[in-house]
């Protein structure tokens, strides 16, 4: 039976006829041994395999290169080399597939953007094993979060008629040939149909039933921005809480915050490791600031307001009514504040149609956490309850109340104050792993122009 690397390196004794399976990392021969680096991906560290020439097995020894595929079987013992606990004694060896010299991860030291070229091995890099390592505990600890608080996580659907956030940016999704802005009766869902752009609206009507639930799912967005901090397909978990205000929005979304940074801190130690020696010098003490610190809250127009004192000279000016970019939201935590942040209370203007109004009749209960490194990690709302409200947004917004009737009725039908947050997982794994590029903490990013994989 194979054991993984991960186990085999937690031994507290020495064993016995164990199996190992992974990639050589690195060979290297001596006089009737060689030293075989293996690696299967269960951890960061590789186990050392010491083969006697003798072995069954052994004569293949010069097919075990970089990126072969290979089987162990051997004893633990105690490592007599520095800077490792265990080592394997192989028993017989065997090479499951070869791996020439043309296999791009010879070496160490590859640029980021070369990885991106070879998206289906890097995986196998250090730094990519890590990440991904980290991102599928992280979505563990995302539902365990969710769960632990009696939330019910819902599927909402992927295709969708609706544009929650109203700024035109979704892929269509259609069966027409040729004029696909034809007949929307003749397309396949009998509609102009989309890739989602959130899960929201769905979410809502589901909260309006259940209390508590989230999302968490893939997420579409045609937005022609390259940045780093943007892609078209990303994962975005969004909880909505009825009988809820904007201050328990808030709550929640702090709180979601630090437990991921906490569980970062707890769960994903060995890698943290690697990405505060080769990615960010700092980011474990970011996490641990995360944790220990409240987050501070400022309103919309404070925040312009502080911008506006703080005598920098920004890319973009800070402008009153319009979004903030990113510069000052990283202004705001970074400099000012020296913490996570939390923005309220946004103008009307900028926001889309599901906001609650407040009363000024200037602003609405938006928010978005701020972190620093990132900014906008969280973006998020009371949702308007009140029918009336709810059509003058509309109107507001220039939608047709006919199109979201569905979501009209829940103001009709026992409607209660509500509110809930899109959390961007890849942000969110930016931050707690310091990697610079959403492109490095998704598997296979889509940004504009790029969808090989
Ligand atoms: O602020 P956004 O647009 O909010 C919504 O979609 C709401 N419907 C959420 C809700 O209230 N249920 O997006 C939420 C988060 C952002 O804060 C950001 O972290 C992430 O989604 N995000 C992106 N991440 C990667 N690439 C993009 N193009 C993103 N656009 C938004
Ligand atoms: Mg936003």
């Amino acid at each position: 039976m194979r054991t993984l690397i991960r186990h085999v390196l937690a031994s507290t004794t020495p064993r016995e006829g164990l199996t190992v399976q992974g990639w050589v990392r690195t060979r290297r021969d001596s006089k009737g041994f060689s030293f075989v680096e293996i690696n299967d991906g269960s951890c960061l560290a590789s186990l050392q395999v010491v083969v006697d020439a003798s072995v069954p097995g052994a004569g293949q020894m010069h097919d075990f290169t970089t990126g072969a595929s290979v089987s162990v079987q051997g004893d633990l013992v105690a490592s007599p080399a520095a800077g490792q606990r265990w080592e394997l004694r192989a028993r017989r060896v065997e090479l499951v597939g070869k791996a020439d010299a043309s296999f791009p991860l010879q070496k160490k030291g590859h640029t980021l953007e070369f990885l991106r070229t070879i998206a289906h091995l890097r995986p196998r890099s250090n730094l990519f094993g890590a990440v991904f390592r980290t991102r599928s505990r992280l979505a563990h600890a995302v539902h365990q979060f969710f769960q632990e608080r009696d939330f019910i996580h819902v599927h909402t659907p992927i295709i969708t008629a609706s544009d929650c956030e109203g700024a035109g940016e979704m892929f269509r999704v259609t069966t027409l040939k040729g004029n696909v802005d034809g007949d929307p009766a003749a397309d396949f869902f009998g509609r102009r149909t989309y890739l989602t752009v959130s899960g929201q609206l769905e979410a809502e009507t589901f909260a309006c039933a259940l209390s508590n639930v989230y999302t968490f799912g893939p997420t579409f967005r045609a937005e022609n921005s390259n940045t780093a901090r943007h892609a078209a397909e990303f994962w975005m978990i969004e909880p909505e809480m009825a009988f809820c205000d904007l201050a328990g929005d808030m709550d929640l979304a702090e709180a979601f915050v630090q437990a991921m940074a906490r569980h970062t801190l707890e769960h994903c130690a060995e890698d943290l490791t690697l990405f505060e020696r080769f990615v960010d010098k700092e980011v474990r003490q970011r996490l641990a600031f995360v944790v220990e610190r409240p987050f501070q809250r400022v309103p919309y127009a404070e925040a312009v307001a502080i911008l506006q004192r703080s005598g920098k000279s920004f890319e973009f000016p800070v402008e009153p009514g319009a979004n903030l970019q990113s510069e000052h939201e990283r202004y705001l935590t970074e400099e000012h504040f020296k913490a996570p942040v939390t923005v309220f209370n946004y103008p009307r203007t900028i926001k889309p149609f599901y906001m609650r109004l407040n009363d000024d009749g200037a602003t609405v209960t938006a928010m978005d956490v701020l972190v620093p490194g990132i900014g906008e990690v969280i973006g998020g709302s009371q949702r308007e309850e009140r029918l009336d409200q709810l059509l003058d947004n509309m109107k507001f917004q220039k939608l047709d109340p006919k199109d979201y009737w569905w979501y009209v009725d829940l103001r009709r039908y026992g409607t209660v104050p509500h509110a809930g947050f899109g959390l961007g997982f890849e942000r969110l794994l930016m931050f707690l792993t310091g990697v610079g590029n959403i492109r490095d903490v998704i598997p296979f990013a889509r940004t504009p122009g790029n969808a090989e994989f």
